[in-house]
């Protein structure tokens, strides 16, 4: 196990009208004037954020609104953010909605408290302070409700890319899974294989002696094939979106990926398809992962092949692990289908023909060495044989 240091200082309010604690915990964490930030509409629909505000008002905080933010969020909207929190001296930003939200919210926080242009963390620079960021989590997909991330994708160029500190973390997050009920379908899959792949990006590592964390990843990944099925089969089901919603969280605010070396290459690939198709990211990975295991499958097929009999139940084929290995991919791929998550390029409305211009925003896109890292190492070659497996 690699040396460590782990820092997740989030305060968790879990399960039923724990939105209605909103305004005590935004005092509580030291906020009086509030952005309330939120995305297309379905908290305005669903009565959320009249309750959040009622909230607020009843702990006297004065807060403004801005909504609007996208899935796959853009900077023009964290640009206009951050002017509107300078304006109106507002010292506490509450996310309301999903992961895209926080990750804007997380934008403009960090943003609002620096001198040059907030692109520059999506550059590499470090977030080192940020106003406080709160978050009520309405799908369970991208973890940020507990993790140092942010995702933004900058409209000139439509680069995707991601910024991190822990001045980030978000103070507060309030987990109802009930909230989580109004999702269609189709997003609560895309949440569902989101989960996964942080679990398994995690569990694809080059440590050794890790037994800890591989074991709280696949309990989680576990979880997920038990409650996945069951919430898909009956939206409604509250115990089994608290189960997904909680596994999101732990499955990365990184309490099981510490110590370890971890992949992510599934997602660098990704994000150039949800930036070019503006596709939800969780089905982007649905298509992605099992072309980038079995080309990283060679690396380390032992690693595949635990995965498969622990995570997957495969039989182990000693004289073989190979096949083994390949079969817990299929099975993972089959789940993912399943669930009603897109296969190829066809289904989720990528082009074959975009192939060369994924790569190279991938590889060369604002500042790109060429090369991108992870349980392997891929070029240009690598990459685009990567895609061409998904057509
Ligand atoms: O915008 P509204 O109207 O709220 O609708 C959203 C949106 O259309 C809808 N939705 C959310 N909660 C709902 C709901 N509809 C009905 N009822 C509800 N309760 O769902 C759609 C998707 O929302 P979004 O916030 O985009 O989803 P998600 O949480 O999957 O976030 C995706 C973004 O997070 C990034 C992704 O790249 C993507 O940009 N990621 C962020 C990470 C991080 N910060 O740590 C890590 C992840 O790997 C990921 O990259
Ligand atoms: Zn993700």
């Amino acid at each position: 196990m690699q040396n460590f240091d782990f820092y997740s200082p989030t305060y968790f309010a879990f399960g039923k009208d724990t939105e209605n604690r909103a305004g005590e915990l935004v005092k509580r964490f030291g906020g009086s004037k509030v952005l309330i930030h939120y995305g297309g509409g379905s908290v305005v629909r669903s009565g959320l954020l009249d309750r959040v505000k009622a909230s607020l008002e009843k702990e006297g905080l004065a807060f403004v609104e801005l909504g609007g933010v996208q899935p796959n969020p853009r900077s023009g909207l964290v640009y206009e953010g951050i002017d509107l929190c300078k304006k109106e001296n507002v010292d506490f930003i509450l996310a309301v909605g999903g992961g895209s939200t926080i990750d804007s919210s997380k934008a403009i926080a960090a943003g609002t408290v620096y001198d040059g242009d907030f692109w520059d963390f999506y550059q590499g620079k470090r977030i080192e302070e940020a106003l406080p960021v709160g978050t009520i989590l309405t799908i369970a997909a991208a973890g940020s409700e507990g993790s140092p991330d942010s995702v933004i994708t900058k409209e000139d160029g439509m680069f995707k890319r991601g910024a991190s500190g822990d001045a980030i973390r978000p103070k507060f997050s309030i987990l109802n899974p009930a909230l989580t009920q109004t999702l269609p379908p189709y997003q609560t899959a895309a949440g569902i294989t989101d989960i996964m792949a942080h679990l398994y990006e995690r569990y694809l590592t080059n440590s050794e002696e890790v037994e800890v964390t591989d074991r709280l990843l696949e309990a989680l990944l576990l979880t997920m094939i038990h409650e996945g099925p069951r919430v898909i089969a009956d939206p409604n089901n509250y115990e089994a979106r608290a189960n997904i919603m909680w596994a999101g969280m732990m499955g990365h605010n990184n309490s099981c990926g510490v110590g370890r070396s971890q992949d992510w290459l599934s997602h660098m690939i990704e994000h150039e398809l949800s930036a070019l198709y503006d596709c939800a990211h969780g089905a982007g990975l649905a298509v992605t992962m099992p072309a980038v295991f079995t080309y990283e499958m060679k690396h380390n097929v032992m690693r595949f092949a635990q995965a498969a009999v622990r995570i997957w139940g495969c039989q182990m084929d000693f004289a073989h692990p190979e096949v083994t290995a390949k079969a817990g991919i299929e099975a993972f791929r089959s789940f993912l289908i399943s669930i009603g998550m897109p296969k190829n390029f066809e289904e989720l409305g990528a082009k074959e023909e975009d192939i060369p211009k994924l790569v190279q925003v991938l590889l060369y896109g604002d500042g790109g060495s060429g090369k991108i890292s992870g349980f392997i190492t891929l070029d240009e070659d690598s990459c685009t044989k990567i895609y061409k497996m998904m057509v």
